[in-house]
């Protein structure tokens, strides 16, 4: 049976600023899922990109003496330079400045204004330019000189202009009886509970304004047959979900194959924004919805937020400078639960690395290849029958871990697989200490070939599964093992015995190296 393609997404991130843990926390755990739909026989498309628009690009950019777009263009860049620096497996970046993409969104405006959904009317109330959001006066607090702030702590100012708007109030018995139809909709269940009850509240949802009045706002997509205005971030950023598979041309092949997506990954900050506004708006536009918008939690650095003022912003740079690309994506996922925020520490870091990687993973491969290399005349030798202990092993690798992994990455529980991998791997090195396979050369070589066999197509099945995580690392380790490129996906850890005899390997270089203390300070 051939499996229906996958289509994933991150948020788009702002160019006010330049990458951060955050962006790259996002990133990675979209491409574990993406590389391991892939491995697990799934076409996939994923896509990623820069949210370009808006106040407070503009602002910024005024602030550095540049146009909007130049400042855009600077700063989009260094995305992509994050997507090449974390090895991420993006099949498109899109940005919001594009061609396509102005396209895109006008084309679905003119939608749902055909559908009677966009009025003009008049805005006023009490915006926020960090965070392009309005709030209710009840959500606001104040300080003592009377100044008024979102509840994250951003200044709001007081805003009166005339303003298209979206007739979201009309969408909200549709969107409670959709989120009651797909519980997938929403993931974790957290989340879903946390919207339900916020559309549920008292009155229904408002209308939503989304567009500016053009002397107020000038670095936006028009909005089509006026020119006085230009709109609102939001409309604008959730439709890339769309325009990176060929929107407004719903009979592109793009759009037919991954239309719906499968998952948008966001942060928990913009869960309103992806499950309230982008599904009334695509249920507007006769649009089919996304299967499910999960979101993640927040990461801290050293118990604390990150901020530029606290001077604890972590670059994906530099990260991956001081602890190696696949240990830093390997950190983050072992590290920060399932929907759940985490934190970032250096002690923690240095601590999972050397444990789990350098101790773990990497001298298991290390000290079976060595001892193949060394004592079976530098190739594989030939298995003789296995006892129950083998099969007891290779078992857990063939089925246990494969069916746990499988589960846990697909709902992306990715610390869940990394544990279940990660038991195999303790399992491998306790057998290995227990057979001591150093001690059967001289007394009973064919058993000593057998358990090296054992290993070595344990670890080979481990260097499959890892591979959304450290995907670099994973296939050196597997080319070491000389495993053929065509037999590196999922489908070949349940394979019986796969290793072939007399294949030559090389002499192995240690793969996951220990972080000496004084060097990552
Ligand atoms: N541009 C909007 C998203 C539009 S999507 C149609 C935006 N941009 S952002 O640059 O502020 O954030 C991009 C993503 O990074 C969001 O999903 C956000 O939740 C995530 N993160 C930002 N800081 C984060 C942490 N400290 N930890 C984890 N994720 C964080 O929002």
């Amino acid at each position: 049976m051939t499996k229906t393609p996958f289509y994933i997404t991150t948020a788009i991130s702002y160019v006010n600023g330049v990458p951060h843990l955050g962006h790259a926390y996002e990133i990675i755990l979209t491409d574990v899922m993406a590389r391991f739909q892939r491995l697990d026989g799934r076409e996939t498309f994923f896509l990623t990109g820069t949210d370009e628009h808006g106040e407070k690009v503009a602002k910024t950019a005024e602030q550095h003496d540049m146009s909007a777009k130049e400042f855009a263009d600077k700063n989009a860049a260094s995305f992509i330079k994050m997507t090449e620096t974390l090895n991420i497996s993006n099949d498109d970046f899109i940005r919001t400045s594009q061609v396509r993409h102005h396209k895109s969104v006008q084309a679905i405006w003119k939608k749902l204004h055909d559908k009677g959904d966009i009025y003009l009317g008049k805005y006023e109330g009490w915006y926020s330019i960090r965070e392009e959001a309005y709030f209710a006066e009840d959500e606001l607090r104040e300080s003592e000189d009377g100044a008024k702030f979102t509840p994250n702590g951003t200044p709001v100012e007081w805003v009166e202009e005339p303003s298209y708007f979206f007739r979201l109030s009309a969408y909200t018995e549709k969107l409670l009886e959709y989120y009651e139809a797909h519980p997938k909709f929403i993931a974790p269940d957290a989340r879903r509970n946390e919207i339900i009850s916020f559309v549920r509240q008292e009155g229904g949802l408002k209308d939503l304004s989304i567009s500016r009045h053009k002397s107020r706002l000038k670095w936006g997509i028009p909005v089509p047959g006026d020119d006085d205005h230009v709109m609102y971030v939001w409309l604008d950023a959730l439709t890339n979900y769309i325009t990176g598979v060929g929107y407004p041309d719903e009979n592109s092949e793009a759009f037919q194959k991954f239309w719906p997506a499968q998952y948008h990954v966001i942060g928990k900050d913009i869960i309103r924004f992806h499950c309230i506004y982008w599904p009334a708006f695509l249920m507007s536009a006769d649009i089919e919805l996304p299967e499910t918008v999960f979101a993640h939690g927040f990461i801290n650095v050293q118990g604390e937020k990150m901020s530029k003022s606290v001077g604890n912003v972590l670059s994906p740079d530099g990260l991956v400078e001081t602890y190696g690309l696949d240990q830093i994506r390997y950190f983050l996922m072992r590290e920060i639960p399932h929907g759940q925020d985490g934190n970032f520490s250096h002690e923690q870091a240095v601590l999972r690395i050397n444990s789990d990687l350098a101790n773990g993973l990497g001298n298991l491969a290390q000290r079976t290849l060595s001892m193949i290399h060394k004592n079976c005349d530098g190739a594989y030798p030939s298995p003789g029958a296995f006892t129950d202990a083998d099969k007891a092993l290779l078992d857990k690798a063939y089925r246990a871990m494969l069916n746990e992994t499988r589960e846990a990455y697909n709902t992306f529980k990715i610390h869940r697989a990394l544990e279940a991998i990660w038991r195999v791997v303790s399992d491998a090195n306790a057998y290995i200490d227990e057979q001591a396979p150093w001690t059967l050369k001289k007394e009973d070589v064919s058993r000593m070939n057998t358990v090296l066999c054992v290993l070595a197509d344990v670890i080979r099945c481990l260097a499959i599964i890892v591979q959304p995580v450290v995907p670099v690392s994973a296939n050196k380790m597997l080319d070491q093992l000389k495993v053929p490129d065509d037999q590196r996906t999922f489908e070949h850890i349940s394979d019986a015995y796969a290793l072939k005899p007399a294949t030559a390997i090389d002499k192995p270089e240690g793969i996951f190296p220990r972080i000496v203390e004084e060097q990552a300070a």
